[in-house]
Order: C-alpha cells, then structure tokens, then sequence
C-alpha cells in the first residue's frame, strides 16, 4: 500500500503509530533507541516518518509530547530501517473496530 500511495502521491497518517503504548517495550525498537539515546516510542515515530508516513500519537504527559517532538530529529540508519522492516508484519498488537473510528 506504501508503494503505491507514493507512486500515486496519497499521504497515509498512522493512525495509534505507538500501538496504543503496546511497542514500548519491543526488544528490537528499544535496542536501537539504547543507541540513539532515546526510548523505543521515539524509535516507532522516527521510523514511522523515514517512510513518509505521517504519525498522529497520543500523549497525556508533557514529557511524552516532547520526547514525541524529539523523534522529529533522529535519523535512523539504513540497517536500522531494515531490521525494524523486518519485524513480524503479520502479528497485530491493536485492532480496533471500524464502529471505533466512526465516532471521530
Ligand atoms: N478518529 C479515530 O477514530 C481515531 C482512531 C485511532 C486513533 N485516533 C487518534 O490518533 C491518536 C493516536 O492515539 P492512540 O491512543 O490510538 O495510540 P498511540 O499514539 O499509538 O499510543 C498512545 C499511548 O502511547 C503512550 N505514549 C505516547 N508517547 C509516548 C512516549 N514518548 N513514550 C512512551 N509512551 C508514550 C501514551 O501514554 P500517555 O498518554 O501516558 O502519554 C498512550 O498510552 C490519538 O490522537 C487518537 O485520538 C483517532
């Protein structure tokens, strides 16, 4: 779906792109989050906006929104990118129901 939004210049937002708090504790984000200096959520969004992709997350606490502000500035390598790619795409860690989102 990538690919062909990009070809056809369609933005995606990822929707909940922290998994609704279920990542901060993936042993392959916060590993490259140890080397950035940062935690595994910064890695998610950093990683989230390399492909283009814009990430909406939600934070309660000031100092999540400033860590969320600061994953604007990390630079991931192309090794990282690829071992974040590589995850298991197929395990999903929320699923929300449509009825959900039509509450807006
Ligand atoms: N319109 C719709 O139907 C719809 C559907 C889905 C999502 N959304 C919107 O999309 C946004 C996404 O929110 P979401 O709750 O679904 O999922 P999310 O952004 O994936 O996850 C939010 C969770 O991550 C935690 N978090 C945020 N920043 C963090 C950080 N730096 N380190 C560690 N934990 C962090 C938050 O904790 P704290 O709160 O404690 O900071 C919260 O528990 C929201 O604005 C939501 O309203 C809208």
């Amino acid at each position: 779906m990538l690919e062909f939004c990009g070809r056809h210049q369609i933005l995606i937002t990822a929707y909940s792109p922290l998994a609704r708090g279920r990542i901060i504790d993936d042993p392959t984000l916060t590993k490259i989050g140890e080397r950035h200096g940062v935690g595994a959520a910064q890695i998610s969004l950093a990683w989230t906006i390399s492909k283009n992709v814009i990430a909406i997350p939600k934070a309660s606490s000031r100092e999540h929104l400033e860590e969320n502000f600061e994953a604007l500035k990390i630079e991931l390598s192309e090794d990282e990118i690829a071992e974040i790619d590589a995850l298991d795409k197929e395990r999903r860690l929320v699923d929300p129901g449509f009825s959900e989102f039509d509450r807006g």
